[in-house]
């Protein structure tokens, strides 16, 4: 069963306007309820090529464009919630045992993925049959 932080949601980040440039961050536990671990970004996407599509046994994660537009699909095993991303200023927060898909990628766009875990093949759903199983 999913238990904790059971929903997706959009963090707003803080941007500080400034004539030089505009500045955003992020740090653990203030902006996002978990702890860094790691950071991977996804660049370079072909026109109509997506992401993802699987779930995590124990990863949280926040997903920023930081550049350019896609959307985050997250999937809690019952319902679908489509997050459009296009701003620097803000993230989408993935809970542990969801579903996701990263799809429809602007040209030049950058998506960072904020995560509260190390690299582990062995934390991924790849079988979306299973995924519905254990979030049943
Ligand atoms: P994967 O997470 O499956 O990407 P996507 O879900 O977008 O298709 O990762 C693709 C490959 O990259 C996979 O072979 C594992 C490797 N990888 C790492 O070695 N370290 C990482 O931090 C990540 C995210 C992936």
């Amino acid at each position: 069963m999913n238990t904790v932080n059971l929903e997706s949601k959009i963090i707003a980040l803080p941007k500080l306007e400034d004539d030089r440039g505009n500045l955003s961050f992020l740090q653990n536990f203030d902006q996002i309820p978990f702890e860094i671990k790691r950071l991977y970004w996804i660049y370079d996407v072909p026109s109509g090529e997506s992401r993802g599509g699987h779930a995590y046994y124990k990863l949280e994660e926040l997903i920023i464009a930081l550049s350019g537009s896609f959307d985050v699909v997250a999937d809690d095993g019952t319902k679908k919630e489509k997050y459009h991303l296009n701003s620097s200023n803000q993230g989408c927060y993935i809970p542990m045992l969801f579903w996701r898909e990263i799809k429809n990628f602007s040209t030049n766009a950058i998506a960072l993925i904020v995560s509260s875990r190390e690299y582990n093949a062995n934390d991924y759903i790849y079988d979306y049959n299973v995924f519905k199983n254990i979030t049943k």
